[in-house]
């Protein structure tokens, strides 16, 4: 089988490692790829949706799979599928899911799936109104994609009349933010749930945590993801028993229902409130960095499982984890996140750790090819070190092992990646 990766991330470049190690795949092409996925496959200087329509047809690629949301929403799903195409991830409809608060949260309501008392509203005395019923903290959110930053946890009532008179006249989102989500603030633990879906079933991932800010203790500024473990011990059968019935299946039966059966992966954003999940939003591919720890401990073949899912056969399959525990650990550019970082060579000691070779792995991200032909720190995310063990201490010592063998100047992570586990 050869598959198209769409995307240029760590997360992209950790699907194409797992379909290396699955003997089905011959080819993996990547769209655009980063300067390390050219080590896995080929990379395509093509970002038109027909162009690259076009490569599958005259390349016999049998799979297409979306890594980030961006194309998906903007309908790369659709014109695959009217060409006759395999492609795994949702159509622009059902990506609304992931690109329209304000739809996600109708939609979670009109099928009584558990969230956060809201309202939403572009009419500034309506939000006025309703922040006034609420206690502080109060969250205000724009509708749109905002790249993560469009949600504003206000310390207070003033702050969320300001966040949302700013974000309603168009100044801190634009468009994005011409119509809002209000709602209460959740007090609980978060995690992060992926099931793979193919219309009508689903496969449930182990739960992962992210850590969304800069600095060790959940402190500082926040981030695209600063590090991510799986599977957590804060999820038990309970919840995941929840998870399926009181979320999972009634969404999918949802959206079957509304006209836009969800294929892809459904990303569940939940806080869980005195052993309650509730839904904070949904995401329709994977979280990054949590995509990097899951594809290790996948043991079923990946192809199988995507390709299943694209083509609604997700019934027929088996899919299988390894009994164990993956950690990874971001290193990121100097100036993360607030601005960019000159490129900065990237140097990788000889693994001397014998127990590394195994078990730990680098993802890459934002990196790119010097004319030197060496690898250069060019993003803001520029790698994660993966850990995967028989425990999370294990998992997690062999990522940090392998943090210490990569160099590039201004490097910096975090140390305590996955401390709410340990
Ligand atoms: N109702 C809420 N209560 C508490 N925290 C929230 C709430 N909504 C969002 N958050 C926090 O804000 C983060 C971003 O919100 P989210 O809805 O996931 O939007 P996005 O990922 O699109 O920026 C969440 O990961 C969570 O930490
Ligand atoms: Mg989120």
């Amino acid at each position: 089988m050869n598959v198209l990766i769409i995307g240029a991330g760590g997360r992209e470049y950790s699907i194409g490692l797992a379909l290396k190690r699955d003997d089905k795949v011959e080819k993996i092409y990547f769209a655009p790829g980063n300067g390390a996925t050219d080590t896995l496959g080929e990379n395509l200087a093509i970002s038109d949706f027909g162009a690259l329509a076009d490569f599958v047809e005259a390349n016999g690629v049998d799979l297409t799979i979306v890594g980030p949301e961006a194309p998906l929403v903007e309908g790369i799903v659709d014109l695959f599928e009217a060409r006759g195409l395999t492609i795994f991830g949702p159509s622009a409809k059902a990506a609304q899911l992931e690109g329209s608060k304000i739809f996600m949260k109708n939609f979670l309501a009109r099928h009584n799936v558990p969230t956060a008392k809201y309202i939403e509203t572009d009419s500034l005395e309506d939000a006025y109104t309703f922040i006034n019923t609420l206690e502080a903290p109060i969250v205000v959110k724009a509708d749109g994609l905002c790249g993560g930053k469009g949600v504003i946890i206000a310390q207070s009532h003033d702050e969320a009349k300001r966040a949302a008179g700013e974000m309603l006249s168009g100044n801190s989102f634009g468009e994005a933010g011409t119509s809002i989500v209000v709602e209460e603030f959740l007090d609980g633990y978060e995690l992060s749930v992926f099931a793979i879906c193919d219309g009508k079933d689903y496969v449930v991932l182990p739960a992962a945590q992210d850590h969304k800010r800069l600095l060790n203790n959940d402190e500082g500024p926040n981030t695209g993801g600063m590090g991510a473990y799986a599977p957590t011990p804060l999820v038990n059968e309970m919840i995941y028993q929840k998870l399926n019935e009181r979320v999972i299946e009634p969404t999918l039966k949802g959206m079957e229902a509304e006209g836009m059966p969800f294929t892809g992966v459904l990303f569940i954003g939940v806080m869980v409130v005195k052993g309650e999940p509730i839904i904070l939003e949904y995401n329709v591919r994977f979280g990054d960095p949590e995509c990097e720890e899951l594809m290790p401990l996948l043991k079923s073949p990946a192809s199988e499982l995507f390709y299943k899912a694209a083509t609604g056969d997700l019934k027929s399959a088996t899919i299988e984890f390894y009994d164990k525990y993956a950690v990874g650990v971001v290193m990121a550019s100097k100036n993360y996140p607030y601005k960019s970082t000159p490129p900065a060579e990237i140097i990788i000691d000889d693994i001397y750790h014998e127990e590394l070779h195994e078990n730990a792995h680098i993802s890459y991200a934002g990196v790119s090819r010097g004319e030197d032909g060496k690898l250069y720190a060019s993003g803001g995310r520029v790698l994660v070190c993966v850990g995967v063990g028989e425990s999370i201490k294990e998992a997690q010592e062999r990522a940090y092992m392998l943090v210490g063998q990569v160099h590039f100047a201004g490097k910096q992570c975090r140390t305590d990646i996955a401390y709410q586990a340990l």
